[in-house]
């Protein structure tokens, strides 16, 4: 089973319901914990309950409800995949500022200073996702072939045979980034301070974030950069399961269920733009019993 309890410890937070501000939750626990914090004095929205019916209106203007069933549904074989289907995603921006506070508004930097060497998710997670990225990778013998992943650590997901080709890495702990045996090349920025990708326009086949999305709190700006980094038809794949980083996570996702997150990833690149529609797979390898996986995936358009 991953470690959810990695090693530094922050003391710059107030510790709330019994919760340490370092350690991964789920979404659910997250949400259930959510109706003891009336007592909680954090200087910010209180993110659970705006942002829901906020999200609920959303939700219906794009054609989707945000019921039970349908959070509930998304346990149902080739329910996650429908989310991003049909989707009239309104003209405007769904989005509002106070959808990407954090509780830890404190540098990122400091949080992840000290390297933390554990895995997010658990074994049958990284497998499937290792599974899907042999499915949708270029052939590793692919000339010129070049891949990002993006909030990366130590872990790579990648299948192996990609370590002779070009692999960037991109995340805020120099050690974690060291360790990361198949990296080529990696680069610390503070994407949330910086969302500015330092590489050439349509350099890369493909590039990765794994249960790192939820952290950005400039995110069209990072998909934009994404856009032009990417190579025509270059594809762009996010992973994520149901935990996070809580005080860290921006509070439209902390605040929302699993088909959600499909959602708002989905817009990401839709009001990106440059994108083709986005697409949500569901690799969960045993629902119920082990960490599920979600991918929300795009291509970047031929023209764009
Ligand atoms: C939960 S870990 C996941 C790491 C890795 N993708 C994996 O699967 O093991 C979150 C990662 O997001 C990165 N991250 C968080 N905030 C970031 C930011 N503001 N800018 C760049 N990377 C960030 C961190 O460096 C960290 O490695």
């Amino acid at each position: 089973m991953a470690n959810r309890f990695p090693i530094i410890l922050h003391h710059r937070l107030p510790i709330l319901a019994g919760v340490h501000p370092n350690s991964s939750i789920s979404c659910t626990q997250l949400l259930k914990r959510s109706k003891n914090l009336s007592s909680c004095r954090v200087p910010r929205r209180l993110v659970f309950g705006i942002g829901v019916s906020f999200w609920a209106q959303f939700m219906s203007m794009a054609g989707k409800s945000v019921t039970t069933s349908f959070i509930a549904s998304a346990r149902t074989k080739g329910a996650v995949e429908q989310i991003l289907q049909n989707v009239e995603w309104p003209e405007q921006f769904p989005f509002k500022e106070e959808d990407f506070q954090r509780f830890d508004e404190s540098s990122d930097l400091v949080f992840y200073e000290s390297p933390r060497f554990v895995t997010h998710i658990d074994d049958p997670a990284i497998a499937a996702l290792t599974k899907y990225y042999k499915e949708v990778f270029p052939p590793s013998n692919t000339p010129g072939v070049a891949l990002l992943d993006m909030c990366s650590s130590w872990v790579s997901h990648f299948p192996a045979g990609y370590k002779q080709e070009r692999i960037a890495g991109m995340g805020l702990n120099e050690e974690e980034l060291k360790a990361n045996k198949v990296l080529t090349e990696y680069i610390v920025q503070d994407l949330n301070t910086n969302p500015k990708l330092p590489f050439e326009d349509n350099s890369f086949d493909v590039i990765t974030n794994v249960v790192s999305v939820d952290y950005l709190t400039k995110p069209i700006e990072v998909f934009k950069e994404m856009r032009r980094i990417l190579k025509p038809g270059g594809m762009a794949i996010m992973s994520f399961s149901n935990r996070c980083f809580f005080t860290k996570a921006i509070s439209i996702w902390t605040s929302t269920g699993d088909s959600d997150h499909v959602m708002i990833v989905g817009a990401y690149f839709h009001y990106a733009g440059g994108f083709e529609p986005p697409q949500a797979v569901d690799i969960s390898p045993n629902p119920g019993r082990s960490d599920p996986m979600y991918i929300v995936h795009s291509r970047k358009q031929a023209t764009a």
